[in-house]
């Protein structure tokens, strides 16, 4: 049996995709979902990855999965924290719970999952944890004052939890895709998003498994001098 990972939100759009790109590359892989049952039976039946539901957002729910996940299938590895939502809406028109939603699931979900699961992997001196961030949380977006804020936030923690488990042998690192073929793009007016789509050089939107083989490194055993870092993907919309 490979190292267990974790992907959450992990049955839809970039999270199938690495869910499934680390599964062929041999670990046992356990997708974490919110909510949408039918998706989930159809991700397992094709794929055969088993689904654990609860809202990342919920810190005692995420104690309480990662124990389960834990006592079912084995020690958690891999984190890929991916769960995220988008509440978008100019500043004046934003209301307080789509500013909360927002940092409590993105932000507040890998506090939540790294509070479950780095303990263990500083007790057994390896770790992978590996944030979903975005080029949104690197450049900004119009209309994205919470999503941007909760993404941002991401890239930070990274940068702080990877000094804390440098000398553990956990590593801690960050993707920031840019825009990706999924159902969260494919949700932006069209008419914004084809603004957005003429201004990525590579002339495209992103592939979901563009996003999986830049978790694969970071998961890797290779990519234990890592730490720390933020590998963008985003068809050079944003060089940072
Ligand atoms: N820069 C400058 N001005 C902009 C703008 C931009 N990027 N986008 C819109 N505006 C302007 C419009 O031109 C318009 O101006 P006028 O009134 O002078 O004509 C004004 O803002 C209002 O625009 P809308 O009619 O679109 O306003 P709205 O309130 O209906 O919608 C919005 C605003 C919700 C922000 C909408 O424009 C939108 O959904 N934008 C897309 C935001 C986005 O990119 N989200 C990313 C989702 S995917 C994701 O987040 C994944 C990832 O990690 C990359």
């Amino acid at each position: 049996m490979g190292r267990v990972a974790i992907v959450t939100g992990g049955t839809r759009g970039i999270g199938e995709a690495i869910s499934t790109a680390l599964k062929d590359y041999g670990y046992t892989v356990v997708a974490n979902y919110a909510g949408n049952e039918s998706k989930a039976k159809a991700f397992t039946d094709a794929t055969g990855i088993q689904t654990y539901r609860w809202d990342v957002g919920d810190h005692q729910a995420c104690l309480d999965g990662c124990a389960q996940v834990e006592a079912e299938v084995g020690p958690i590895d891999v984190v890929v924290n991916n769960a995220g939502v988008t509440r978008d809406g100019v500043l004046h028109k934003m209301s307080y719970d789509d500013w909360n939603e927002v940092m409590r699931i993105n932000l507040g979900g890998c506090f939540n999952m790294a509070k479950a699961c780095f303990p263990g992997m500083r007790e057994r001196k390896w770790g992978r944890i590996v944030n979903i961030g975005s080029i949104n949380g690197q450049a900004g977006q119009y209309g994205q004052v919470n999503y941007a804020a909760a993404k941002s936030g991401i890239h930070g923690f990274t940068k702080a939890l990877a000094q804390e488990g440098a000398k553990f042998g956990v590593t801690v690192n960050a993707i920031a895709p840019g825009y990706i073929d999924t159902d969260m793009v494919a949700a932006v007016p069209p008419p914004v998003l084809e603004k957005i789509v003429a201004k990525i050089p590579v002339g495209r939107l992103g592939q979901a498994s563009e996003i999986a083989r830049g978790v694969l490194f970071f998961a890797s055993e290779e990519g234990g001098f890592a730490t720390g870092s933020t590998l963008s993907i985003n068809g050079g919309q944003h060089m940072y």
